[in-house]
């Protein structure tokens, strides 16, 4: 069975720009409930450590200094199939394949600064949410 929660950040591009309020009130149309929430900045070792998956790609530099630009925020959310569902709110990674009124056709610029992340499996939502969250500031 589907999890229910799944784990987001609002990239440093879209806080930059002044998209938070906008993107958590599309998150909450969306039908998912807000059940952690903080603002933060990345250091580009946490940066690294949590896209390690990506180290061998050609994009992991500018990704890990593009994460650890700026504030972000990060969140858990929960809805039923929150994984799955969550990857159909944001739209595709490149923004301009995204669909019409996904929160990257929105709200992103670029492949590299596309707004938002979201988790791509639970057991990565729990890894991705324990990283971020301690157990007390999860409601
Ligand atoms: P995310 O993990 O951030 O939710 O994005 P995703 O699953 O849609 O895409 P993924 O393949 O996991 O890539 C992680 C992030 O790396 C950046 N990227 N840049 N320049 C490029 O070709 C390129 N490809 C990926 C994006 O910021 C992407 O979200
Ligand atoms: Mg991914």
């Amino acid at each position: 069975m589907a999890g229910n929660r799944t784990f987001t950040m609002i990239k440093p591009g879209a806080v930059k720009n002044g998209h938070i309020g906008a993107i958590l009130a599309h998150i909450n149309k969306g039908g998912f409930k807000i059940v952690a929430l903080k603002m933060t900045q990345l250091s580009k070792q946490k940066a690294g450590e949590f896209y390690a998956v990506h180290k061998e790609r050609p994009f992991y530099g500018e990704l890990v200094d593009f994460m650890s630009s700026g504030p972000i925020i990060a969140a858990i959310l929960e809805k039923d199939n929150a994984v799955e569902d969550f990857r159909t709110l944001i739209g595709a990674t490149n923004p301009s394949e995204a669909a019409e009124g996904t929160i990257r056709a929105l709200y992103a610029t670029s492949i590299g600064e596309n707004a938002v992340h979201g988790s791509d499996s639970d057991e990565n939502a729990a890894i991705e949410g324990n990283f971020h969250f301690a157990a007390t500031e999860m409601c």
